[in-house]
C-alpha cells in the first residue's frame, strides 16, 4: 500500500492531478488539511478538521479511457458502504455516488481524468470523508450532512479506517476492471436508494417519480431502475427510456 500523506495541501485531487507524471499508479495521496477541496458542479467540499479524511486514489488502469472507468465512483461508493455497515451502520447511495447515513451526506466522490494527445494519462479518484466532525463545523455546509462519529456516538480512528479503505479498494479492483458495473450491480442496487434513506414502498414498486439536474435543465420521469453500465433509467411521460448518466436527483 502507497499512502504519501501531507499535513495540508489545496486539493488531493489537485496534487494528484499536477504530479500526475511523478506518481505510481496505485498510490493514494492523503491531507489533513484541504485549503481548497471542491467536488462535483464545483462546489466547494469544505473542511471539517483534521480528523476526517480528504483522500485520492491515483489510477492508471490503461491508455485508453474504457467505459468501467466511468464506474470507477459508483465502485468505491460501494466500497465505503460496506466498511460503514462493519461499523454498524446502515449507509445508502444515492445516484450516482453520494453515500448517506439517515438521509444525510457523509461522503462525497469525485473522479477526474487526466489526457494527453488522445491518451489517458490516469484518473484520480478524490473521496471526502465526514468521520469525526463536530455539528458545529457540519453546520457549515449548506445542505443535510453527518458524520460518521455522530452516528456511532464515539470516534472512530482515522489511520485504521483509511488502512481499512484502501485495502477493500484494492482488494477486488482487478477484477472490477475486467468487468465493470456488472461487478457490483446486486451490492450497489442493494444500497442505492432515490432519496438517500430506506426505500419507500413507492420506490420498491418502481412507482417513484424522479427529477434529475443535467447540466442545466430538469428532467423527470418514473425510476426504472439501473442499466447494466450503471446509468438510471428513466420513463419520459412519453414513455421511453431514457439512460441518464450524469446529474443530480433532486
Ligand atoms: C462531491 O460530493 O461533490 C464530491 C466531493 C469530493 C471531495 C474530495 S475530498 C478529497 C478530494 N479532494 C478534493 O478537492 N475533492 C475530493
Amino acid at each position: 500500500m502507497n499512502i504519501i500523506s501531507f499535513e495540508k495541501l489545496d486539493s488531493t485531487n489537485t496534487f494528484a492531478k499536477q504530479n500526475l507524471q511523478n506518481l505510481a499508479d496505485r498510490t493514494v495521496v492523503s491531507a489533513d488539511f484541504q485549503t481548497n477541496g471542491y467536488g462535483r458542479f464545483e462546489r466547494l467540499w469544505i473542511d471539517l478538521g483534521t480528523e476526517n479524511i480528504y483522500m485520492t486514489f491515483v489510477l492508471k488502469p490503461s491508455d485508453c479511457l474504457e467505459a468501467e472507468h466511468a464506474n470507477l465512483t459508483q465502485y468505491l461508493s460501494v466500497i465505503l458502504c460496506q466498511q460503514l455497515e462493519k461499523l454498524g451502520l446502515e449507509p445508502h447511495i444515492k445516484w450516482p455516488n453520494d453515500v448517506l447515513l439517515g438521509g444525510k451526506k457523509v461522503c462525497g466522490i469525485l473522479a477526474e481524468t487526466v489526457m494527453k494527445n488522445g491518451k489517458l494519462r490516469g484518473i484520480v479518484l478524490g473521496i471526502g470523508v465526514n468521520l469525526n466532525a463536530s455539528e458545529n463545523n457540519l453546520n457549515l455546509i449548506d445542505r443535510p450532512a453527518t458524520s460518521v462519529n455522530l452516528e456511532l456516538g464515539h470516534a472512530v480512528d482515522k489511520q485504521v479506517f483509511i488502512k481499512m479503505l484502501v485495502d477493500s479498494f484494492f482488494k477486488n479492483y482487478d477484477d472490477f476492471l475486467k468487468i465493470g458495473f456488472k461487478y457490483i450491480k446486486a451490492d450497489y442496487e442493494k444500497r442505492a436508494t432515490l432519496r438517500g434513506k430506506g426505500k419507500s414502498k413507492k420506490e420498491k414498486e418502481g412507482l417513484n417519480t424522479v427529477k434529475i439536474f443535467v447540466f442545466n435543465k430538469i428532467i423527470s420521469g418514473k425510476f426504472n431502475g439501473f442499466d447494466d453500465d450503471g446509468t438510471l433509467l428513466l420513463q419520459t411521460a412519453e414513455g421511453k427510456i431514457e439512460k441518464i448518466n450524469m446529474g443530480e436527483i433532486i
